[in-house]
């Protein structure tokens, strides 16, 4: 496939490995659905199917692997649910982090931590001190996510600084205003992934994605494997990037 596609067009393609992948693990509840099981089953799976993805970005040489956890809006969520996925993700943080520690991988929680249990954002801060030097690959976790939200907060921080005089409202640039959103210093992605069949961002990095290659898996998150992000690294390698010139 690699080959037919170099020999339609081979100095147009990109073979480049992508720097930074993120992906949109949609489909926990189908999954469990699926099998009459309870959603919280499908979201206990799709917790275990973080570590293929992992894996499948180490093996690749990916450099930053986004996972979009948990939305703003996934807090208007039934309770129980709400409070699955977040004993979900306080097990993932204590448990997980030891050996994430020990593969070298550098852990960072983007989103809004307000709305956090004390216990969760206590975990947060242990988990990002203790991998801070860690750099075969990092691993964002969007958690309490919402890219609005975060854009909204960049643009009150820029505005507060202008007001103090601390900075010239018409000298304000791109990166300065990058500076303020919660992923500062981390590229942009280079490949965004969704599962489960849905084609939207449900508010997802709405600002970095700017350039980013799109794809859409049937795939419901909890099946996801390795395999299926190498096939998803092939597939970018074939995308041609153009950023809006000739090409
Ligand atoms: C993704 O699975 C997990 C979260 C959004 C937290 P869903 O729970 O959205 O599963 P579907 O979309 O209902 O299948
Ligand atoms: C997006 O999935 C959020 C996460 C995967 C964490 P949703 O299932 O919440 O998105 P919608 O509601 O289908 O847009
Ligand atoms: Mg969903």
């Amino acid at each position: 496939m690699a080959l037919a596609a170099s020999l339609i067009d081979p100095m147009n393609k990109s073979h480049d490995t992508p720097r930074h992948v993120a992906i949109v693990m949609d489909g926990n509840g189908r999954w469990a659905s699926k099998r009459s099981l309870a959603r919280a089953m499908g979201h206990k799976r799709g917790a275990e199917a973080v570590r293929g993805a992992i894996e499948g970005a180490v093996d690749a040489g990916v450099e930053y692997l986004t996972l979009y956890a948990f939305s703003s809006e996934n807090w208007n969520r039934p309770a129980e649910e709400v409070s699955d996925l977040m004993g979900l993700l306080k097990l993932y943080l204590t448990r997980e982090i030891k050996s994430l520690h020990k593969e070298g991988v550098r852990l960072r929680i983007i989103g809004n931590r307000d709305r956090l249990s004390a216990e969760i954002k206590k975990s947060i801060t242990k988990a990002e001190e203790l991998t801070k030097n860690n750099g075969r690959l990092t691993l964002v976790i969007a958690l309490s996510y919402g890219s609005r939200d975060e854009i909204l907060q960049a643009a009150k921080a820029v505005a507060i600084k202008a007001t103090a005089g601390d900075l010239d409202i018409d000298q304000l640039t791109e990166e300065q205003f990058e500076r303020e959103l919660f992923t500062h210093g981390i590229p942009d992605p280079d490949l965004i992934i969704r599962t489960s069949g849905e084609q939207r961002l449900s508010n997802f990095l709405l600002w970095q994605v700017a350039y980013s290659e799109f794809l859409f898996v049937d795939t419901l998150w909890p099946d996801f494997t390795k395999e299926h992000f190498a096939s998803a690294v092939k597939v970018f390698a074939m995308r041609e990037r153009r950023y809006g010139v000739r090409p």
